[in-house]
């Protein structure tokens, strides 16, 4: 097929059901995209779509959404576990599976065999390559990435990453589809981190060494930067609320790409992931969650 300017896209495919997969979902069929969540367990897509009903629910409360708007985005939202299946019609998939390089690129190979060739294939990768998932496809034109930051619903920002074989209309393709979600996007090119990540994690690290090195308490240095920058949350906060496992990967990116020792992650945050504390999503990190 032909490609003839920026496409129309109206059919999406959403691989994976982490927190970032089902935000991902959950503003793709709000915004009136018909959407096919595909994760290879039944389980977690059945909790998934449970997860993203409640999401809505608490917009339905907050009078940010309609009673009807939620049950015509609900019945725009297919789980699926078959990827092949799911991936043939789309005219994007986007994945958002862990950050492992390989699985990533088996699922942009398993899509490319079905897939027509206009169909466009984003990532949600916070720091990954992504002419190196480009590379290995097809499509290497097709391939962009697209960096929603949590609560996707909620958060603004699309940051869109032009590999080096991205075309100038898949581009403009994805940032039209992003204004479509209600979203503002930000082009970044191909480098370690993007803009986003390369300038959040050295100041995350930075806190970690402001408590290792006992210039201050936790919760002084989340005040600071709280009350005294207007951050909606303070550092050491957002790390938890991040994922401290996430964070020392995305600095081990950082470093290993960039090859400064400005990036270096902070002894005190090895030790917290060592120890399995990876903040919320295990109950504790930098602060502790389960007495809640
Ligand atoms: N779905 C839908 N709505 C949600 C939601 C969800 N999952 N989570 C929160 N909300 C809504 C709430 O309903 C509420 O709506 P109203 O404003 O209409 O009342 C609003 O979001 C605020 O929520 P809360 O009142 O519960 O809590 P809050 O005011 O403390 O805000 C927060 C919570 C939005 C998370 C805010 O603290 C914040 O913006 N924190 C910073 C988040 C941030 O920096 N994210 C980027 C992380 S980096 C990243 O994602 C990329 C990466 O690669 C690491």
């Amino acid at each position: 097929m032909l490609e003839y300017g920026p496409m129309d896209i109206k059919n999406v495919t959403v691989v994976g059901v982490g927190q970032m997969g089902n935000g991902i979902a959950h503003v793709f069929a709000q915004s009136g995209l018909e959407t096919t969540l595909v994760d290879v367990n039944a389980g977690r897509l059945e909790a998934a779509f449970a997860t993203i009903t409640k999401n809505m629910e608490r917009q339905v409360k907050k009078g940010g959404l309609s009673e009807e708007e939620k049950k015509a985005a609900l019945s725009r939202l297919e789980m699926d576990t078959d990827l092949e299946a799911a991936a043939k019609d789309a005219d994007l998939i986007i994945e958002a599976v862990p950050e492992i390089l390989d699985l990533k690129k088996k699922i942009f190979e398993t899509a490319d065999g079905v897939c027509g060739t206009g169909t466009i294939f984003a990532s949600n990768t916070s720091s990954l390559p992504i002419t190196q998932l480009a590379a290995s496809t097809k499509r290497p034109g097709k391939v962009i990435g697209m960096h929603f930051m949590n609560p996707v619903p909620v958060m603004k920002l699309v940051e869109i990453i032009r590999g080096v074989d991205t075309t100038d209309d898949t581009y403009a393709s994805i940032h039209t589809l992003t204004e479509t979600l209600g979203k503002t996007p930000a082009c970044s090119e191909d480098f370690p981190g993007f803009i986003a990540n390369r300038i959040l994690m050295p100041m995350i690290n930075e806190a970690c060494f402001a408590l290792m090195e006992g210039v201050a308490k936790k919760e002084d240095i989340d005040t600071v930067m709280k009350l005294g920058m207007n951050h909606p949350m303070g550092p050491l906060a957002l790390a938890d609320f991040i994922g401290l496992d996430t964070c020392l990967y995305i600095l081990e990116v950082l470093h290993d790409g960039l090859g400064d020792p400005k990036y270096r992650p902070c002894p005190l945050l090895r030790k917290m992931v060592e120890a399995g504390r990876f903040g919320r999503k295990t109950g504790r990190g930098f602060y502790d969650y389960e007495k809640k």
